[in-house]
């Protein structure tokens, strides 16, 4: 039987626009481009429609979460520097009633000090960091397998 299709969005925060050009030592070679068009790949394989947005500023990023209780059945956001500061997006992932999982390219533990505290961790499903690019495929599949069997499971 085919499993119904999960609508998620794939989301991104400031500076993530310039992956591939932006410290490659630390977040990977490949464009945000490049990234979206794999997920929306993987996706396809996992019966998933991925919808990727991405903004430098912390009010669109506002937005779209709000906007994805139309249509989204959940969201993977790598929110770049403002995970470390915005009570603003925390407070907007915790008022969608959608499960949100925190993604970074980076190992963020491993990093700077004031890269150890996430201000949206809390209010997330879950988080994934270290994984590069990959990070992004492994919160899809958490996602999607959170939301198939969140009606059967404890
Ligand atoms: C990042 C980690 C953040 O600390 C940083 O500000 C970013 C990218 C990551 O994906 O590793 O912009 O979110």
């Amino acid at each position: 039987m085919p499993e119904t299709t999960l609508k998620l969005l794939v989301l991104n925060g400031p500076n993530l626009n310039l992956l591939g050009l932006r410290e490659p030592g630390v977040y990977g070679v490949l464009s945000l481009e490049e990234i979206n068009h794999r997920l929306i790949a993987f996706g396809e394989e996992m019966g998933l429609e991925v919808q990727t947005y991405q903004s430098n500023s912390e009010g669109a990023l506002i937005d779209a979460l709000q906007a994805a209780r139309e249509w989204a059945q959940g969201v993977v956001f790598n929110p770049g520097a403002y995970t470390h500061t915005s009570i603003a997006l925390r407070d907007a992932i915790a008022s969608i009633n959608l499960p949100v999982v925190e993604v970074h390219l980076s190992n963020v533990q491993a990093r700077e000090d004031f890269r150890r505290v996430s201000m949206v961790a809390p209010v997330c499903l879950g988080s994934i960091a270290g994984f590069g690019w990959r990070s992004y495929c492994l919160g899809l599949r958490a996602l999607a397998e959170y939301l198939r069997n969140k009606t059967t499971e404890k």
